[in-house]
């Protein structure tokens, strides 16, 4: 069976269309490997998340967590579907600020913010920041101290919920190296700090318990527990907090075998937990805040690449090698991820060979799906891996002195370059190369 996913059609010629454009015209005009976004369904993710909050009547904000992909065009979809943004460095925040996003409207992570960070996020005047730990919360307000500028805080918690795949954990006290911890006291003495500081406005607490979750129970109970820590420091210090950040994690699907929840139901069970859990305690329902980032941009994005050389080895295996890999998508190598795909160019014949496919990086470990069934596929041809949206470009590299691919945007049978393709030049642009003897630095 063909499996042409919900973003995806294949027209009457057997070839792949991704939100009315070609993969044939796509590869002829940009090239390969390209990453291909369909704009309208990571568009559909967003006002998911944002129509679901909408009827539950709750105050709320959807951070789009940039470091799933971000780019300038990205910045703006974000922007025009009225969500916030959530980075986590200097450059995401650089990108946010070129591509002219609400500065109120962009949040500020990082466990390790350096000085002249933290002054780039004051002196944009960013919303908020997502404190990590003791030395950011005294250097945050040193700077804002400098400045006279007060600055919105969230404190990063770790609840002790270690959410996966298909459970969660209860840590108790937590090993990571994000956050307060709430279960050994850093969290609620974090807390005290923050109010002593004039030059902060603490608005509440945020929690990330995982990645690519699959049930709810984790976000119930990490609510649950985040519940009972604004109740206690209620009752201790008499301060009500306005905002209770829930991170981001919502699962997407890679393969078949995978079955993630619907968006709605993620916040449906987000809301409702947050109303029962503060309820229980008549607390004032806080705002919530999510960060979703795979679930918005994973299963909305595809690799086109080229295929190229094949090795057989009769009673083992056929390599297939395309023209990326690891490159452009380091999961499979750095997880164990899996993909997948299928012969664009030819998606409608009948596939009938197992082939791995193999990147072309010089690393035995740069191969991106193993034992998949394809039409028997020749030099030239187009494989379309699926659900590449996702730390897909943003962990891209440059191994081997491999440029990246473009990446475009489509819509309702358009098509627009939203990232060049880095080229040669590109490569060797921070290279700084001696000539002769006279450049030499002496040592002394
Ligand atoms: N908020 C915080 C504080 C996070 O640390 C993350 C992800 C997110 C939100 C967004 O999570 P998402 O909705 O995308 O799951 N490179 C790994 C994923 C690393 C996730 C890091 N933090 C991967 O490719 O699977």
């Amino acid at each position: 069976m063909v499996n042409v996913q919900s973003n995806h059609r294949m027209n009457q010629h057997g070839v792949l269309e991704i939100d009315g454009v070609t993969s044939t015209e796509l590869v002829k005009q940009y090239g390969t490997p390209l990453m291909v976004y369909n704009e309208t369904a990571i568009r559909q993710n967003c006002r998911e998340f944002k129509q679901t909050f909408d009827q539950s009547g709750l105050t709320y904000q959807v951070a789009y967590a940039g470091k799933a992909f971000l780019c300038m065009d990205m910045v703006r979809l974000v922007k025009e579907e009225g969500m916030s943004l959530d980075v986590v460095s200097g450059g995401e925040l650089y990108t946010a600020l070129q591509a002219g996003f609400p500065v109120e409207r962009i949040h500020f992570h990082g466990n390790n913010k350096s000085v002249e960070e933290l002054e780039m996020g004051i002196d944009a005047g960013i919303g908020c920041f997502v404190v990590d730990n003791f030395i950011e919360l005294e250097l945050l307000h040193e700077l804002a101290a400098e400045r006279e500028q007060k600055v919105n805080i969230l404190l990063r918690v770790t609840p002790g919920v270690e959410a996966h795949t298909h459970d969660y954990i209860m840590t108790g006290q937590e090993d990571s190296k994000f956050g307060f911890d709430v279960g050994n006291g850093q969290g609620k003495l974090g807390v005290q700090l923050a109010l002593q500081k004039p030059y902060f406005h603490l608005l509440g607490v945020h929690s990330h318990i995982g990645s690519q979750i699959f049930e709810t129970e984790g976000f119930q109970y990490a609510i649950e527990v985040l519940a009972r820590f604004l109740q206690e420091v209620r009752e201790e210090s008499d301060v009500v907090m306005s905002v209770l950040n829930v991170g981001g994690g919502f699962g997407v699907r890679y393969t078949e075998e995978d079955e993630p929840l619907p968006i709605r139901e993620y916040v449906k069970s987000i809301t409702e937990a947050v109303k029962f859990s503060f309820g229980q305690l008549s607390y004032p329902t806080p705002e919530i805040w999510v960060e979703p980032g795979r679930s918005i941009v994973a299963e909305a994005g595809t690799t086109l690449y080229k295929i190229g050389t094949q090795k057989n080895l009769p009673g083992i295996r056929k390599y297939v090698a395309i023209d990326g890999g690891m490159t452009d998508n380091l999961r499979p190598a750095l997880y164990k991820a899996r993909y997948d795909a299928l012969l664009a160019n030819r998606a409608n014949e009948e596939r009938t060979e197992v082939v791995s496919i193999a990147g072309k990086a010089c690393e035995s470990g740069d191969m991106l799906i193993w034992d998949i069934a394809l039409p028997p596929v020749r030099m030239g041809d187009t494989l379309a891996v699926f659900s590449t949206g996702a730390y897909g470009y943003s962990m891209a590299n440059n191994y081997n002195r491999t440029p990246r691919p473009a990446v475009v945007f489509v819509k309702e049978g358009e098509s627009r370059l939203v990232i060049r393709r880095e080229s040669y030049r590109d490569l060797v642009r921070n290279d700084v190369l001696h000539h002769g003897v006279e450049a030499v630095v002496k040592s002394q």
